[in-house]
């Protein structure tokens, strides 16, 4: 079995295997994985015994649940109205100086992914992104700054 199926199996063993289980098993996937290969989806589909398309649907909807491989630390930068108002492109700028990565790109190491994302429902204190669970807001390019070389530094 591969290591895959095994943690799927882990995953349906802990949510069920009801349709309602399919965001739970596909964020723990994520969570381990960092992001859902074409075989993961298959093998939740024949699992839950949905279709394929249902699951890669549910997976493209979320922007967390990535079907494009993924670094071990996932960088989103909000690209809504508010947070683009309040100078996202000085902070993209920025965070692809210190990764050394442009927006949308891994890092050669895996370690990291520069990506955007839609609004984060934090408007008021945009700019704001998101370093995998963790909101960070009221961003300038001299925090942006301290907050990625910190990353850096922590060598997760
Ligand atoms: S527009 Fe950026 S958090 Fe809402």
């Amino acid at each position: 079995m591969t290591e895959t199926k095994a943690l799927i199996n882990e995953l349906l063993d802990k949510h069920g295997n009801k349709r309602n289980s399919l965001i739970p098993i596909l964020n723990g996937i994520v969570e381990k994985e960092h992001f859902l290969t074409k075989e993961a989806m298959l093998e939740v589909a024949a699992q839950l015994d949905i279709s394929a398309a249902e699951v890669y649907g549910t997976a493209s909807f979320y922007s967390f649940l990535d079907t494009k491989e993924r670094g071990r630390n996932v960088i989103r930068i909000c690209k809504s109205i508010t947070c683009d108002m309040k100078g996202k492109k000085e902070i993209i700028k920025t965070a692809e100086e210190v990764l050394k990565i442009k927006l949308g790109e891994n890092s050669s190491n895996k370690r990291f992914s520069l990506l955007e994302t839609n609004c984060l429902g934090l408007c008021d204190e945009g700019p704001a992104m998101l370093i995998n669970d963790e909101c960070y807001t009221k961003l300038t390019p001299s925090s942006v700054r301290e907050i990625l070389n910190d990353l850096l530094r922590n060598k997760v």
